[in-house]
């Protein structure tokens, strides 16, 4: 059982190095990204009055956190950064007593309540914001699993949350735009590999199964960044797929089997994967350098674009969505509190 689960795993693997080679050999390298990134972030005036303000939802592990070092990195620490202070991060300069932020703002974000209650506090501080970045997530093999507000815990953070932030921290974003300087907006998920979604079950009530659900976020996500992108036509938009990355997301998995198949799986596809900071790389690239004009736009794993490609979305369903989304929050902030209060307490 376990040899054939090796050579089936080696095939894959294979499988899996042939369509990288096929599909990344006109890549840019990571040199020419970094390059390109540190371009970016240099041309931006760099007096701490003018810091830009980046949010990070997510940015306490894997892809959010190798997003947010980055940034500190190329802003060099000019900057204000909103999720929690890691001690390899590049500090604010000068004598302490500077006003650059390094922020925690603490949020279960299953629960749109909490979503609220964190963009409210944000927005109260930080009245413009140049860049909001959404990696949360999990993974895991259960099935449809609520909080007491209605939604699937993990649709609640793949893409409820992310539109409840996105929706609420716009006026911030629309401020830093409109004093001219760049305002953008990236949420990590899965372009270009979502599916179809049905109309008649938005939120998968009805059907919801990890493969659905595993369809649905990603194609939410495109429609997400489309309709938001119409209400603010002078923002930058952008929905990544990450690839193979190094990230505690299996082995902290709530499902006992993905804990064990990340062990098996995360060593064999090693030779594709990056590092979370090589990741920031890549998906701040998008930002710097692929996503040339304001407006939505579908990333892949090293930062190019995708166009199109395996897109799921249309005009009918993205009204749909739009409206499902709008109802489905509206009833989570008005739901009662919940009975066994203790079950969901704050993070
Ligand atoms: N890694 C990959 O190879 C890969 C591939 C394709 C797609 N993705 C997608 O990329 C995204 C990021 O993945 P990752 O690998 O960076 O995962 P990760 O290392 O496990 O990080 C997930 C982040 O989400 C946060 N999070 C989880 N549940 C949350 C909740 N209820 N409220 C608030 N924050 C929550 C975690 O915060 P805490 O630390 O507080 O738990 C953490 O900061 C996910 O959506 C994933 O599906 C990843
Ligand atoms: C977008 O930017 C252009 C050029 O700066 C400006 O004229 C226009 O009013 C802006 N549109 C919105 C909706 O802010």
């Amino acid at each position: 059982m376990f040899l054939y689960a090796s050579i089936f795993l080696s095939l894959l693997v294979a499988l899996l190095a042939f369509y990288y080679t096929q599909t990344h050999s006109a890549m840019p390298s990571l040199a020419a990204i970094r390059q390109s990134n540190a371009a970016f972030f240099r041309s931006k005036p760099s007096v701490a009055a003018d810091a830009p303000t980046a949010i990070f939802v997510g940015g306490t592990s894997g892809i959010g956190e190798g997003m947010a070092l980055t940034y500190a990195k190329y802003t060099e620490g000019k900057s204000n950064i909103i999720i929690r202070i890691f001690a390899s991060m590049p500090a604010p300069p000068g004598d302490g007593t500077s006003k650059l932020a390094r922020e925690f703002v603490q949020c279960d974000a299953t629960l749109m309540k909490n979503v609220h209650s964190a963009t409210q506090t944000i927005l109260s501080k930080y009245p413009q914001i140049n860049y909001l970045v959404m990696s949360p997530g999990l993974v895991t093999l259960s099935g449809r699993d609520e909080t007491h507000e209605g939604i699937d815990r993990k649709l609640a953070v793949h893409y409820y949350a992310r539109w409840k932030f996105l929706h609420d921290l716009l006026p911030s974003l629309k401020a830093a735009e409109g004093k001219g300087e760049k305002a953008a907006v990236v949420s990590v998920m899965a372009a270009g590999h979502g599916g179809k979604i049905d109309l008649d079950d938005l939120g998968l009530k009805k059907g919801y199964s990890v493969s659905a659900s595993m369809m649905t976020g990603p194609t939410y996500n495109d429609m997400m960044m489309e309709s938001f992108a119409e209400q603010a036509p002078n923002i930058t938009f952008i929905h990544t797929y990450p690839g193979f990355v190094r990230t505690p997301i299996g082995a902290s998995s709530p499902s006992r089997a993905l804990r064990i198949i990340s062990h098996v799986f995360f060593p064999l596809v090693w030779p594709i994967s990056v590092s979370n900071i090589e990741c920031g790389e890549y998906t701040w690239s998008s930002v710097t350098t692929t996503a040339t004009k304001p407006g939505a736009w579908r990333i892949g794993s090293r930062g190019e674009d995708l166009g199109k490609k395996n897109y799921f979305g249309g005009e009918v369903q993205r009204k749909k969505v739009w409206e499902h989304t709008v109802e489905v929050i509206r009833a989570a902030l008005a739901s009662p509190a919940p009975e066994r209060p203790k079950a969901e307490v704050q993070k």
